[in-house]
C-alpha cells in the first residue's frame, strides 16, 4: 500500500518540489490549498505533475475544517508547508501572518494528538527566528532572536512543535530551514527578483532593478534539494528538528554580480547606502539602483546555518552549490524573458 502524504502549501515552491519527490516515491499526494476564484498550479505545471496530485480544499484558520480533511484524508504524513511567507509583508499584517504561520499549526497539533497520534508532522520552521544572530554559524542549539512579526509567528509554532512531541510523544519534527530558492521562488524574493529582473533586462523588457539591503548576508541553496530533508527527517525513527543550509553565505550585492555574469553583464558598484548604483562596466549603463521603500523595519542582517547533524544523523547532502543555483535560475528566467512570459 502506498503512503498517504498530505501537503499543504502545495502551490508554492517548496509543496511543489516535494510534491514531485513524494510522487516520484510512491506516496499518495493530498495539496491542501485556500479556496480562491481560480486554482494557481504554475509550479506544478512546470514540474508536469499537476493531474497527479489530488486537490482538497484547506483553510487553516478554521480548526474543524482541518479536522474533517485530515479525517477524510487519513495521511500517514503531513507536511505543513503554507505561510504568509514573505517577511517584508508581515510587517504590514502581523496578525494575520500570526494566525496563518503560527497559531495554525496548533490547530495541526491538536487534532493528530486526538485523531490519530501516529500521524508523521513536517512543520516548516525557518533561520529567520535566529534574526539577530547570537553566533556565528548558526546550530540547533543557538538561542533564537526573532525578528519580524513572521519570525515570531514561526518561533510559536517551533515551540509548539517541540513541546506536543515532549509531552504527547509525536512524531513531529520541525526543518529550520536557510534560504533556498529555485526557478520556481516567487518574485517577491529577492534572488527571483535579481535574476527576472536582469533578464528583463536583457531583453529590453525593464530598465533598472531596485532593491534595498545590499549587504544583508543569506545562506542560499537549492529548494529540490531542500525538499529531500524534510522528507529524510520524518523517516527517521526519532523526531527532532534539523538545520538544513549550506553554511556559506554571501552578500545580496555578490548575488547580483554573479546573476549579471551569468546574464552578460560585468557589474560594478559606485557610492554606498541608499546612493550606491551598480553599473555595467563595458556599456556604462545603470543597472541597478537602491529604493529605501525596500528596506526592512528590523532587518536580519546575516544568516549562515550549519548543517552538521543533518548530514550526520540523515546522510542529507546537498547538490547544487550557490554558483549552480544562479545560473539555473538565470537560464530559466532568459528563456522565459525570450517567450514574453515573466510578468511582476
Ligand atoms: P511560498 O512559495 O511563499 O508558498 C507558500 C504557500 O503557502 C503557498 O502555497 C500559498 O498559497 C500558501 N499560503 C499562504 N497563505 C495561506 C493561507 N492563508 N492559507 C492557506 N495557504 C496559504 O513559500 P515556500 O518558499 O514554498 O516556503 C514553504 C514554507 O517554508 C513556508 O512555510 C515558509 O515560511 C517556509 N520557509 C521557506 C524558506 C525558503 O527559503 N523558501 C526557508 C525557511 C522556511 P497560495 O499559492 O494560494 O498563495
Ligand atoms: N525581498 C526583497 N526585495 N529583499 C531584498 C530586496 C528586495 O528588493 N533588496 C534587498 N533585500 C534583502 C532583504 O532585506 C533580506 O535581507 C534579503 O534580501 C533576503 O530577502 P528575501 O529574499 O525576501 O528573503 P528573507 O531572507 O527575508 O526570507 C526568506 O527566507 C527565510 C529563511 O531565512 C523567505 O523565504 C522566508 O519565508 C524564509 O523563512
Amino acid at each position: 500500500m502506498s503512503k498517504v502524504a498530505l501537503i499543504t502549501g502545495i502551490t508554492g515552491q517548496d509543496g511543489a518540489y516535494l510534491a514531485k519527490l513524494l510522487l516520484e516515491k510512491g506516496y499518495a499526494v493530498h495539496g491542501a490549498c485556500r479556496r480562491s476564484s481560480s486554482l494557481n498550479l504554475w509550479r506544478l505545471e512546470a514540474l508536469g505533475i499537476q493531474d497527479q496530485v489530488n486537490y482538497v480544499p484547506l483553510e487553516l484558520t478554521e480548526f474543524t475544517n482541518i479536522l474533517r480533511v485530515i479525517e477524510k484524508v487519513k495521511p500517514d504524513e503531513i507536511y505543513n508547508l503554507a505561510a504568509q511567507s514573505f517577511v517584508h509583508v508581515a510587517f504590514e499584517l502581523p496578525h494575520y501572518t500570526s494566525m496563518v504561520s503560527g497559531m495554525a499549526v496548533l490547530n495541526f497539533l491538536e487534532i493528530i494528538r486526538e485523531v490519530n497520534p501516529w500521524i508523521r508532522f513536517y512543520q516548516a520552521s525557518t533561520s529567520e527566528m535566529f534574526g539577530q544572530v547570537v553566533e556565528i554559524p548558526q546550530t540547533e542549539n543557538t538561542p533564537f532572536y526573532p525578528r519580524s512579526p513572521y519570525a515570531v509567528a514561526k518561533l510559536f509554532a517551533h515551540w509548539m512543535v517541540v513541546n506536543y512531541r515532549e509531552a504527547y510523544n509525536l512524531h513531529a519534527s520541525s526543518g529550520i530551514l536557510f534560504n533556498h530558492e529555485s526557478p520556481l521562488r516567487g518574485m517577491e524574493f529577492v534572488t527571483r527578483k535579481i535574476t527576472a529582473g536582469l533578464a528583463r533586462i536583457r531583453h529590453g523588457q525593464q530598465d533598472l532593478l531596485e532593491l534595498g539591503n545590499l549587504d544583508a548576508l543569506r545562506d542560499w541553496g537549492f529548494a529540490g534539494d531542500y525538499v529531500e530533508g524534510m522528507w529524510r527527517m520524518l523517516q527517521q525513527e526519532k523526531p527532532q528538528d534539523y538545520i538544513l543550509a549550506m553554511g556559506s553565505n554571501n552578500s545580496v550585492r555578490e548575488f547580483v554580480e554573479i546573476a549579471g555574469q551569468a546574464v552578460g553583464f560585468d557589474l560594478i558598484w559606485e557610492g554606498s547606502g541608499a546612493e550606491t548604483l551598480g553599473r555595467d562596466r563595458k556599456s556604462g549603463r545603470v543597472l541597478v539602483r537602491v529604493n529605501p521603500e525596500f528596506y526592512r523595519p528590523a532587518e536580519v542582517e546575516q544568516l549562515c546555518g550549519n548543517p552538521a547533524r543533518a548530514k550526520a544523523d540523515m546522510g542529507w547532502q546537498p547538490k547544487v552549490d550557490l554558483k549552480g543555483l544562479v545560473e539555473m535560475m538565470v537560464h530559466a528566467d532568459m528563456d522565459r524573458a525570450a517567450r514574453g512570459r515573466i510578468q511582476f
